[in-house]
């Protein structure tokens, strides 16, 4: 059972939702919902076995999916996984999944909406100091320390740089950025990352959106034109 994000206390959903570009479609639901049943059996056989709130959150991710590739008027055929654990959507969409316990998130376009996209979800917990030196970078470090918001900031920016990963890797690029790769800066509701200084990754943008409950990172990029 899909519900809609604000109707559920998902005020954070319904912020993203405002803001998304045109043909994009993002489905939300708690995964104690997610009925693994609904899973058509090549899709069910990628979680045969794991943990129970595993299959819930797999679960939810693939009905969000489907949900969202309807949607957008896209075949809503199994998403199975590539050798990395990424689903394998059809050629002409671009799509992301995140989740935790009792939110799942999955974001759909074709490759008319974008080129690429990156999704995750964070709870709007303090990141703990401990893991600041692994995740985020010296100047990013600088401005956190710095700023207001401290270390509910820091976890959107390590939200962004995940979100950053997925939104590399669905523009087809190989490799893995490092979380010391690229800076995050952060200004009401929009996101940028940008390369590090001895890096030459690319520089998304996007949204993030930092409720009461929940972070949700999304980042995209212009679609490809075809030449005319
Ligand atoms: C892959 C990764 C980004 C997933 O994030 P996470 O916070 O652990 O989990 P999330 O719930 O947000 O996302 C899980 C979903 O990501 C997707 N996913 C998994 N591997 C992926 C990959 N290699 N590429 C794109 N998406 C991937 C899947 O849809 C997965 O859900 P599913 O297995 O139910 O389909 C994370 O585990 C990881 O490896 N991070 C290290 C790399 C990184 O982020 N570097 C920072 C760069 S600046």
């Amino acid at each position: 059972m899909l519900v809609a994000g604000v109707s559920r206390g998902w005020p954070e959903v319904g912020r993203l939702r405002a803001v998304l570009p045109p043909g994009a479609q993002l489905e939300v639901m708690d995964p104690a919902d997610a009925d693994r049943a609904l899973l058509p059996t090549t899709e069910a056989a990628l979680v045969e076995g794991d943990a129970p709130q595993r299959v819930r959150e797999f679960a939810a991710g693939r009905l969000c999916s489907r949900a969202a590739l309807a949607g957008i008027g896209q075949r809503t055929d199994p998403v199975l996984m590539d050798a990395g654990g990424a689903p394998a959507w059809p050629d002409e969409v671009r799509a992301s999944i995140s989740h935790k316990d009792s939110l799942c998130v999955a974001v759909v376009g074709s490759t008319r909406t974008w080129s690429g996209v990156g999704i995750d979800v964070e709870r709007a917990a303090p990141l703990p100091r401990s893991t600041w030196s692994r995740v985020l970078t010296a100047h990013e470090r600088g401005l956190l320390e710095a700023g207001p918001r401290g270390s509910i900031a820091a976890r959107a920016t390590f939200s962004a740089k995940e979100a950053y990963y997925k939104w590399y890797r669905s523009c087809g690029h190989s490799g893995t950025p490092d979380f010391n790769d690229v800076d995050v800066s952060l200004l009401d509701d929009t996101v940028v990352v940008t390369p590090a200084l001895d890096t030459d990754l690319p520089v998304a943008r996007g949204r993030c959106v930092v409720g009461d409950t929940w972070i949700i990172a999304l980042l995209y990029s212009e679609p490809i034109q075809p030449r005319s």
